[in-house]
């Protein structure tokens, strides 16, 4: 290790317009976290001596959200100057006057960015003994970002934006990733240089390395190897592009650790979802927040799960939504059109049809019948329903919450369960049946119904 000491800036103040939205830009979700989150994730596993995020534009929304998710982050806020230079700025203020090591500025709306390359960009800037190192990335289309102007000698003359640069730089295919590494000394001595003679009014960061290689430093460029890490959002085209990469790489880790995924493209997987080896996931199903799904489950096709387990060897779907708090037992099975929530079911334990259990616990080994509804809610409050081990309960039940059914019990079809079942009993609150003999020759003369019933009765 470097004796040399590092500190992190991630900028987060921009206004984020071009996502047309009342959300902070960096606020917006992509595989379950944040974009910050994403890239605070990323910064906090580096070695550094201090994290600071710069913010302004929503500060008090996105302010809470670092404070809860990342409390060691120290939050900077910039003032009325805008530009990405300024934030840089009133970063610099807060970090200790006599540290001279390196500072590594991120944006918090470049979310794909790793470690390793944050990593080696400080390495290389250290071993160029560089003044500051630009991370790059050579693009087809490189709209929008700022341009970096090389010169004869390789090293960088300079960064223009979009809005600033001549057709002849507007053709440069090189593009500044907004990651970089500065020497702490010279990055606050060409700041306090900074204009804002340009398109937007604003002091730009990517003015420093015009303004170092004028002092005689030297500026380099490292281009990234994998252009998706650098791949900035600024909308949401742009979002929906990085998600479905961010995607496609998740689902391919997870089939290389032994997972079957028959089609990623239709799977939709967060970052924090854990799956367990030969498990099988079927097209259209989206598995989200902390979800766990244990070895050899299957699931799916169209499901979706939020914040649940599902135990090794379960089955779920075709078309059944887990919500919250749903742990599904080994080798138990949540079928199609069902809809759980903060529901406990147990090993084997089956809710195989078209039902709604929510605020549940149910035993081990037993079944719900098609049709059932747990009525976890009195309009003002949820309760629990109780369902012992070994039960039977008949199709097209209501649970009446808070209720308990006994270990082994059985419920007869069509019972709306009101009271307490005890272990062993059968529940029953169905009227008996009546049924009025020829009521459809009688009362429906001439229909289809009342010839197909005579046909019947004169054989
Ligand atoms: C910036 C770079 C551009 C680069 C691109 C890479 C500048 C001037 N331009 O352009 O060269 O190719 O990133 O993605 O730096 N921010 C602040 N305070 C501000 C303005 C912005 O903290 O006053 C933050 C934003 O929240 C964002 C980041 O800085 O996270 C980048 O700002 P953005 O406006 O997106 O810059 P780009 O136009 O993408
Ligand atoms: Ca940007």
């Amino acid at each position: 290790m470097s004796a040399r000491g590092l500190v992190l800036v991630v900028l987060a103040a921009g206004n984020g317009t071009r996502m047309v939205s009342a959300t902070p830009k960096v606020m917006h979700q992509l595989a379950g976290r944040t974009l910050l989150g994403h890239v605070l994730a990323t910064a906090s596993s580096l070695d550094a001596s201090g994290l600071y995020v710069v913010l302004r534009h929503q500060k008090e929304l996105i302010g809470e959200y670092v404070w809860n998710n990342f409390p060691k982050a120290i939050q900077v806020e910039q003032d009325e100057i805008a530009g990405t230079g300024r934030a840089v700025e009133v970063s610099l203020a807060k970090i200790p006057a006599e540290f001279d090591g390196d500072v590594l500025v991120v944006s918090g709306d470049v979310p794909l960015m790793d470690t390793q390359t944050l990593n080696a960009l400080v390495a290389t800037h250290r071993a160029s003994k560089s003044s500051a190192t630009i991370l790059t990335a050579m693009v087809q289309d490189p709209t929008g970002y700022g341009r970096i102007v090389r010169a004869k000698d390789g090293q960088v003359a300079k960064i223009v934006e979009q809005l600033d640069a001549s057709d002849e730089e507007l053709a440069i295919e090189e593009i500044n990733a907004g990651v970089y590494v500065f020497d702490a000394k010279h990055l606050r001595q060409a700041l306090s240089h900074l204009e804002s003679h340009n398109a937007q009014g604003e002091r730009y960061l990517t003015d420093v390395a015009a303004l170092l290689v004028e002092d005689g430093h030297k500026v380099m460029a490292e281009i990234v190897a994998d252009n998706w890490l650098v791949r900035g959002i600024n909308d949401r085209a742009q979002l929906s592009e990085v998600a479905k990469e961010l995607n496609s790489r998740i689902c391919r880790a997870w089939q290389l650790s032994g997972v079957t995924i028959l089609d990623p493209e239709s799977t939709w997987i967060d970052v924090s979802v854990t799956i367990g080896q030969d498990a099988v996931i079927h097209p259209a199903s989206s598995l989200r927040g902390l979800t766990a799904i244990g070895a050899g489950a299957e699931v799916g096709p169209s499901v979706v799960i939020e914040n649940s387990v599902v135990q090794d060897m379960a089955k779920v779907g075709p078309f059944a939504y887990l919500r919250a708090g749903t742990d599904l037992g080994v080798g138990g099975k949540i079928g199609s059109f069902v809809e759980t929530k903060n529901a406990k079911i147990g090993t084997g334990s089956k809710v195989p049809h078209l039902s709604y259990v929510g605020d549940a616990e149910i035993g081990e080994g037993s079944n719900i019948g098609a049709g059932t509804i747990f009525a976890n809610y009195d309009g003002v409050e949820k309760h629990t329903s109780k369902i012992g081990s070994f039960v039977r309960t008949g199709s097209h039940n209501v649970f009446v919450a808070p209720i308990t059914i006994g270990d082994g019990a059985y419920t007869a079809a069509g019972t709306v369960v009101r009271k307490d079942v005890a272990p062993g009993e059968l529940g029953m609150n169905v009227a008996p049946q009546r049924s009025i003999a020829d009521w459809v020759i009688a009362k429906r003369p001439g229909t289809k119904s009342a010839e197909a019933a005579s046909k019947k009765k004169s054989k």
